[in-house]
């Protein structure tokens, strides 16, 4: 640096300052769109009712709205149903009560929302559906839905099986445990599987029950059909998701029943607990459910506070990971 001399250190500096002038010139605009945009959102209220905390995917789900809320500058309220329909009711009428420009809710089932969105509709507050449908006959009620496509998530479980099972030519049974009964999920999980494997005789579901996707369900499930069940005659486990395939899979190890050898399993979420048991060979495939809705739900929150006309459905991206598939390019699921 000494050896530099006088000359050298001025043109280092001036050299220094002409680049950061030009980065200054050319992230400027960025450092100005970025709290336009906060500033834009930032008197947008949004109220939001979550239905609980009953699986890792659901905190997820949480996280990603709040994160996104707190990104945008969006003052979010925050509800959480603790899996009861009337308690979301009641916050929905509270956001009505206290005038929020857009109300989101996660619906725990599908019907039984009529007069509460048309309280919303007659308040003139938009309604975005997230994560799961709900049944209703006007449309009007509410403006669009957010969420997962979980017909199509149905139908890749069975996909996955047509390709498991293509060169045996027996009865395959299989076990499902069901979601939240009259959750849209729950019914189109269902839907989906069946609309795939009608098609192929040789499947046949022999046992369907709810286990509410809570994973202590699962375990007291897969126990009790155990006890029904010689494990000899049961090929598959199909899950509605990740938390009872996990509370399952105990079930089965306290048997002595190997997951994924003795007993072919498919599941559905890609919790990172769900992969990991998909390499160390315990599930067989897993179908994605991506929970990472936030910035969606709220880039269309805030598109209906400034009155605009969103899409009516808008479905998340998702994979599905399976033995057949190289695991270890899958990244972290970071839920
Ligand atoms: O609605 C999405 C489902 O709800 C997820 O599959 C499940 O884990 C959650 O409880």
């Amino acid at each position: 640096m000494l050896a530099f001399g006088w000359l050298g250190f001025y043109t280092y500096f001036i050299m220094n300052y002409r680049h950061f002038l030009i980065l200054l010139i050319l992230f400027l605009p960025l450092f100005f769109s970025c709290t336009k945009k906060a500033a834009e959102t930032e008197s947008i209220i949004l109220g939001f009712s979550q239905i609980g905390a009953e699986s890792a995917w659901r905190n997820s789900h949480t996280r990603s709205v709040q994160e996104a809320a707190a990104e945008a500058g969006i003052q979010l309220i925050y509800f959480n149903a603790e899996q009861k329909q009337e308690n979301q009711i009641r916050a929905i009428r509270s956001f009505i009560a206290y005038q929020v420009d857009v109300i989101a809710f996660v619906p725990i089932v599908s019907h039984g929302w009529g007069s509460v969105l048309n309280e919303a509709r007659i308040a003139g507050i938009p309604v975005l559906i997230c994560d799961r449908e709900i049944n209703i006959q006007n449309e009007s009620f509410f403006a669009g839905f957010i969420g997962t496509d979980s017909l199509q998530q149905g139908r890749n479980a069975a996909e996955f099986l047509l390709e498991k099972f293509e060169e045996e030519n027996r009865l395959i049974r299989i076990v499902e445990l069901g979601g939240t009964e009259g959750s849209s999920v729950a019914i189109n999980r269902a839907l989906g599987f069946r609309e795939v494997l009608d098609e192929y005789p040789k499947f046949e579901i022999i046992f369907s029950e709810s286990g509410d996707f809570l994973r202590s369900k699962g375990y007291e499930l897969m126990h009790s059909i155990l006890d029904k069940f010689s494990f000899n005659d049961i090929d598959v486990l199909y899950s509605h998701n990740d938390s009872m395939t996990l509370g399952a899979i105990d079930a089965m190890k306290g048997q002595g029943i190997q997951p994924g050898k003795d007993i072919v399993i498919v599941t559905i979420d890609a919790e990172q607990a769900a992969i990991d048991a998909l390499i160390r060979g315990e599930i067989n495939c897993v179908v994605e459910c991506n929970p990472k809705q936030g910035s969606e739900i709220i880039k269309l929150a805030a598109a209906l506070a400034r009155g605009e006309v969103i899409p009516r459905v808008t479905f998340m991206l998702e994979d599905v990971f399976s033995e057949f598939d190289s695991l270890y390019y899958i990244s972290p699921r970071g839920y």
